[in-house]
């Protein structure tokens, strides 16, 4: 349960549908363009992980990438 967790935005995939945004506004940054950036490093914080996990399933493109630290 100690696991740290990284998000990462694909951006060959990333087509800013902006879902991810709207599901967990802490993880995610939209670009001039619309596409999402992971914030900061990508690590999720452990009261964020159920977020991270929603966006991630609940992006069209498949273009979030979880992978733990
Ligand atoms: Fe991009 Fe998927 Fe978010 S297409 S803007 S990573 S919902």
């Amino acid at each position: 349960a100690s696991e740290t967790l990284k998000i990462h935005v694909d951006q060959d995939k990333c087509q800013g549908h902006a879902r991810c945004k709207a599901l967990a506004p802490e993880l995610f940054e939209l670009d001039d363009y619309g596409n999402a950036h992971e914030t900061g490093d990508g690590t999720v914080p452990t009261a964020l992980i159920d977020q991270a996990w929603l966006a991630k399933s609940n992006c069209p493109e498949n273009a979030i990438v979880i992978d733990e630290a």
